[in-house]
């Protein structure tokens, strides 16, 4: 009997062919669904973008661990991630490429100031847009109908922050420093507004941008005005600046955060000054969530780090995302952006709900302070 065999040449052809597409191609009973991410991958905010894509890659991977079906085929989830420098301009360049690659659906951005110029883009091109930690109060009241957020927002957090310096630490003469984003800045608004609102008084509101490191100018005048408590609009790594810079001036006046401070960067850099610091966050203490302890392990096991701050609100972002094309059997934005807008389900973060502009229904924030050079929840609360 004569054996056919194939040219050597030919099979070795097949075979490189098969490989180069492998990452790529999918089988015919698959569905790729391409996840966009977007966040600062590089640069002083580069931690915080990393925990998130890790958050969402978690998610990702879990849901095509269970092979969900959608539309007859397998569902196979591929995060599209690309570094926005937490620059508004390249957030933009950003948007337009995970738009042009065929996401249907976006994860991110992290910061506010990205976000606000981005997500007209994703919504102008019917793309879901679903915020896991950008939290200027206005990302949700502009009328995008692409637009979520599974976080809390500054009016919440700050307008707390402001309410609780007044009411029960019982500051009399407040100070204010922000950044200058569209982050720091609002979160600086909404606690001043607070502040008001209950009567405080504010003795002076100062400024930097999101690069100072010398924040001597700003607390030399502080100290001038003889403020009892200063709040900081801005990211971790400048608050450990600005509780340092305090220490060495010998200021003894209460140090209040807002989001963004709560996390081991914080602890890290600012050493013996963080003692006594108080920042307020997102959400609610993930130890206290029934899921927190059983999440933040197998975060652990998974990526080799511990979460920084906002990997659970990248994965319940994401989740709602694939939850709404479960239901709604579809990867089309237009089928499943209805499903996205009433779905409710239990996230890691808590309950998963929208209101009419797509923000987080039911959203909370805590107060943190440092005690003994670790993060420790003093107060949870449920709306303002
Ligand atoms: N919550 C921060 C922002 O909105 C990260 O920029």
């Amino acid at each position: 009997m004569r054996i056919r065999t194939k040219p050597l040449a030919w099979l070795v052809a097949c075979a490189a062919a098969t490989f180069a597409a492998a990452p790529f191609a999918a089988s015919a009973d698959e569905l790729p669904v391409k996840v966009g991410f977007a966040a600062p991958l590089t640069g002083a905010n580069a931690g915080y973008g990393k925990d998130l894509q890790n958050g969402v890659q978690l998610a990702l991977d879990e849901a095509n661990a269970k092979k969900i079906m959608i539309g007859g085929k397998t569902a196979k989830f591929e995060i599209r991630a690309e570094d926005d420098q937490a620059d508004p301009r390249v957030g933009v360049q950003a948007a337009q490429k995970l738009v042009d690659d065929g996401v249907v659906v976006v994860v991110g951005h992290f910061n506010s100031g990205t976000t606000l110029p981005a997500s007209p883009i994703y919504n102008s091109a019917g793309i879901p847009t679903i915020d896991p930690a950008a939290t200027n109060p206005t990302i949700t009241t502009r009328g995008l109908e692409n637009m979520f957020t599974v976080i809390s927002s500054d009016a919440q957090n700050a307008g707390n922050a402001g309410a609780y310096a007044v009411t029960t630490t019982k500051a009399k003469r407040i100070a204010i420093i922000d950044d200058r984003t569209a982050f720091g800045q609002g979160e600086a608004d909404e606690f001043e507004k607070a502040v008001k609102a209950k009567g405080g008084t504010i003795v002076t509101r100062e400024y930097s941008d999101n690069q100072t490191v010398d924040f001597s100018a700003q607390l030399t005048r502080i100290k001038a005005a003889n403020a009892d408590l200063i709040f900081f609009g801005g990211l971790d790594r400048q608050a450990a600046a600005v509780v340092k810079r305090m220490k060495q001036l010998g200021m003894n006046a209460q140090f209040v955060g807002g989001g963004g401070v709560m996390d081991a960067d914080f602890l890290k850099l600012a050493g013996d000054a963080a003692e006594g610091a108080q920042a307020w966050e997102y959400g609610s203490p993930l130890d206290k969530l029934p899921e927190g302890k059983a999440f933040s392990d197998k975060f652990q096991k998974r990526f080799g780090v511990a979460i920084l701050s906002y990997a659970p609100f990248g994965y319940d972002a994401a989740w709602a995302a694939i939850n709404a094309m479960q239901k709604a059997n579809s990867i089309d934005p237009n089928v499943y952006r209805p499903v996205l807008k009433t779905n409710t389900f239990q996230g890691i973060t808590g309950p998963i709900a929208f209101d009419s502009n797509g923000a987080l229904k039911n959203a909370s924030s805590t107060l943190y302070q440092v005690k003994n050079g670790q993060w420790a929840s003093v107060v949870t609360k449920h709306g303002m």
